[in-house]
């Protein structure tokens, strides 16, 4: 069985595995860097980080077309339970069982406010182990804590961080969460969306590669990595 991460450009990331099919922060309309529209992509299953705009994005939209089941903190999956959806909340530290693998949620040193001004609860990152049992962690939007040594620990296959800076990690600190960390591979997200996250990928991916024993793989939006 195999899974496959497709990088959407800013956060919007699409996962296959086992057979599922998973959007994480699924930004499509007013995200400059995605080519593909809400309704052009099957989902079984939503997975969301945070409540900004930029990472609740057309959940709703995708949601109510594709009867996805929607996952996040419990005071997003609330709010999102009273537009309609189905469901499910868990919170920081909680993991379950879900068809497609056992999902935690884990630290995110962010903000969390809902597009509407709501309460959207702590911004949160996923920790997911597939059903073939590798650990994939999306950090969402966070800065560097040094609890991401604990993350580390679980023996992570691929890490998605954010490289942006400004509202995120930038470069330098995201290279300190890869030393963190020890991924096997790690996809760099969250730049070069608007002129305020301009980064070079390029030389980042040159600095991982040259300082840590981990193999970053840069994606341009549309992309898919084959784990
Ligand atoms: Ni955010
Ligand atoms: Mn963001």
């Amino acid at each position: 069985m195999s899974t496959i991460l497709t990088w959407f450009g800013h956060a919007t990331l699409g996962l296959q595995t086992s057979g599922f099919h998973l959007l994480i922060d699924p930004f499509f309309k007013g995200n400059p860097a995605a080519a593909q529209s809400p309704g052009d992509l099957p989902a079984d299953f939503i997975l969301i980080t945070h409540g900004h705009g930029d990472h609740v994005g057309d959940t709703v939209e995708i949601a109510t077309g594709t009867k996805a089941l929607v996952i996040s903190n419990y005071e997003i999956a609330s709010w999102l339970a009273k537009k309609g959806l189905k469901t499910h909340g868990q919170h920081l530290g909680g993991g379950f069982q879900h068809p497609f693998g056992y999902l935690k949620l884990t630290f995110a040193l962010h903000g969390s406010a809902l597009p509407d001004g709501s309460y959207g609860g702590n911004p949160a990152g996923l920790l997911l182990t597939t059903l073939d049992g590798q650990k994939i962690y999306f950090a969402g939007d966070t800065g560097l804590f040094g609890d991401m040594a604990l993350i580390g620990e679980e023996g992570i296959d691929l890490a998605v961080l954010p490289i942006g800076d400004n509202f995120t990690m930038g470069p330098v600190d995201a290279l300190r969460a890869v030393k963190l960390l020890q991924p096997r591979l790690v996809v760099p997200i969250h730049y070069n969306t608007f002129d305020l996250i301009r980064q070079d990928p390029a030389a980042w991916a040159e600095r991982v590669q040259s300082e840590t024993s981990s193999r970053a793989v840069l994606l341009k939006p549309g992309e898919s990595l084959n784990l």
